[in-house]
């Protein structure tokens, strides 16, 4: 099958790359799963955007690189941040419902942040977005979208029917979920939209379907990847037996939460940073990690309900009623909190046109690692990189598409030599073992004793796994073991090869910071 553009993720970067896109070719967006699926769809806090006429962008820009341990491209940092106004503009066009406090955008306030600048749509703001984005595209007649569809690998020279070595992306072959089989989708240029690899880590506040798939795609395919381990452990996701990955928004803690401990009662976070509970992510993360191993917990408390009991559940009503559900009302009690891994500030190096190293191939959104970020994402800016990057993908292809060449014929998938698996729990297994491994070993607080256990581990894993892929028929959680696998390397790989402690990465061998940051770019 073949069309103008293929986009692998119809989240915020898919679909903001198929709808600009869309003015002048043809695009398909295939997605795993539902349309839903992906992370923005669950994004609480908001978008961050310098909407406040005592904010500037030179603040915006210093809170970013402050967060990124100066490990940010400063290029791209301007780049995004300097869009930011212009991107929530067309939400609203798009009929986005922020919400507004005396006929004005209501800003609140996430940690890492030195002014108040996060859109919201209360506390359920990627949910808005999603739908918004999944309507435009529906109504629009140059759109495809194409869900149920997880992709296997990348199309390139080496697939075409007349053998090519060159790396130049043809398109996809992806797996329909419904019927089974497997075509091969080709287009003069492809969009990776596919989001991060949370999913690598036992305790993680991102989807399902966060595997990290366009990253190893990528990788497989020839494109470098860099800072795999400035892994994002959110500090306040719900504890609870039986709801595992619920996050409560750093715009609790923003409006006035604060963290106690739950054995002296203390309010802690002073011992930490002067910033309390709005110190950055990757600082209260520790913090909490620190308290919580000190004192044998389970959990810490994080307490709003000294505010006023209105104010709440004005601000949080998602978060409110999700919590009555549960036996807890946090307009009276504390809510019990771990840290969980968040957000992949590492992926598919980019530049600020959204391309790749290898030709045909752009990518946008958490799957890449654009320069934004550096060593720790601020709050709320990745939703605002999927828009800018999103766009900039799509009107770098506009630009240059008369020197785009047709897509050759390719092969086939070949499924002639493999079987129906006889041992599905191999995949289970596996899937298990890497997720604790990465949480025990890769988590918050690193050394290079664990970090060579894991890769041990990964060492092992991968024969196993590479042989039961090369004799099954694929499906999609084999497809993602695989990806899982293969991010959890990178991540161990790039960790090992940093000698520092900076920003998300921190280890107990190199705790101190070089003077120089440096990307760990691994090249395949
Ligand atoms: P996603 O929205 O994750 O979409 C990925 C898409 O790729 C999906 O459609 C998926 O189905 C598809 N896909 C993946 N693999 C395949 C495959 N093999 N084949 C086909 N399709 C595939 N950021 C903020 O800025 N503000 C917030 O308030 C905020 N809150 C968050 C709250 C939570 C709970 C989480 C988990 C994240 C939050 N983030 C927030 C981060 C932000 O939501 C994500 O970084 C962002 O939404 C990523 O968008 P994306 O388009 O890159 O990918
Ligand atoms: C949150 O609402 O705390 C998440 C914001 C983000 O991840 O940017």
């Amino acid at each position: 099958m073949q069309h103008d553009v293929i986009i692998v993720g119809s989240g915020a970067a898919g679909l903001t790359a198929a709808l600009a896109l869309a003015e002048k070719l043809k695009v398909l967006v295939l997605a795993k799963g539902e349309l839903t699926g992906g992370s923005t769809a669950w994004a609480q806090g908001g978008i961050a955007a310098v909407l406040d006429s005592g904010d500037t962008f030179e603040n915006h820009i210093r809170d970013t690189m402050v967060a990124g341990a100066g490990l940010n491209r400063q290029e791209s940092v301007e780049f995004v941040i300097e869009r930011a106004p212009h991107a929530i503009d067309r939400l609203i066009e798009l009929g986005v419902p922020f919400n507004t406090e005396n006929k004005q955008l209501h800003l609140t306030r996430e940690g890492g942040h030195s002014h108040r600048r996060i859109v919201h749509v209360n506390d359920a703001t990627g949910w808005a977005v999603q739908s918004a984005l999944i309507k435009a595209a529906q109504d629009h007649p140059n759109i495809t979208l194409q869900p149920h569809r997880a992709c296997i690998d990348l199309i390139t020279g080496r697939h075409e029917e007349r053998y090519s070595g060159s790396g130049r992306v043809w398109g996809v072959y992806a797996l329909d979920e419904i019927t089974g089989q497997v075509e091969a989708y080709t287009a003069r240029a492809t969009i990776l939209a596919s989001g991060g690899a949370g999913r690598v880590y036992q305790f993680s506040t991102a989807p399902r379907g966060a595997t990290g798939d366009g990253i190893a795609m990528a990788w497989r395919a020839g494109a470098r990847v860099s800072n795999m381990e400035m892994m994002q452990f959110h500090p306040t996701c719900l504890y609870n037996l039986e709801v595992k990955n619920f996050l409560i928004t750093e715009a609790v803690r923003g409006e006035g939460g604060h963290l106690i401990n739950p054995k002296s009662g203390r309010r802690f976070m002073a011992d930490y940073d002067e910033r309390l509970e709005l110190a950055p992510r990757d600082v209260v993360a520790r913090a909490i990690d620190a308290e919580i191993k000190r004192d044998g917990l389970d959990f810490v408390h994080l307490d709003i309900s000294h505010m006023p009991a209105e104010f709440v559940r004005e601000h949080f009503p998602n978060i409110y009623e999700k919590l009555m559900g549960l036996g807890i009302d946090m307009t009276r009690q504390p809510i019990p909190v771990v840290p969980a891994q968040h957000y992949t500030c590492g992926g598919i190096v980019i530049d600020l046109d959204g391309r790749t190293d290898l030709p045909g191939l752009y990518a946008a959104g958490e799957c890449t690692e654009s320069g934004l970020h550096g060593a720790n994402r601020l709050a709320s800016n990745s939703l605002l990189e999927c828009f800018v990057f999103g766009d900039a993908a799509a009107a770098d292809i506009l630009a240059r598409w008369e020197s785009f060449d047709a897509p050759p014929r390719v092969r086939a998938w070949d499924a002639s030599r493999v079987t129906d698996s006889d041992e599905e729990v191999v995949i289970k297994q596996n899937w298990t073992e890497i997720r604790r491994f990465m949480w025990n070993y890769v988590g918050i607080v690193r050394t290079t004793k664990r970090l060579e256990r894991a890769k041990h581990r990964i060492q092992m894993m991968t024969d196993e796994i590479d042989e039961y892929y090369a004799h099954f028929r694929v499906s999609t959680d084999l497809i993602e073991l695989r990806n899982l696998l293969q991010c959890a390397e990178l991540i161990v790989r790039s960790a090992l090869a940093r000698h520092e402690s900076r920003g998300l990465h921190y280890t107990l061998d190199y705790p101190q910071m070089l003077k120089v940051a440096r990307d760990t770019v691994l090249v395949p």
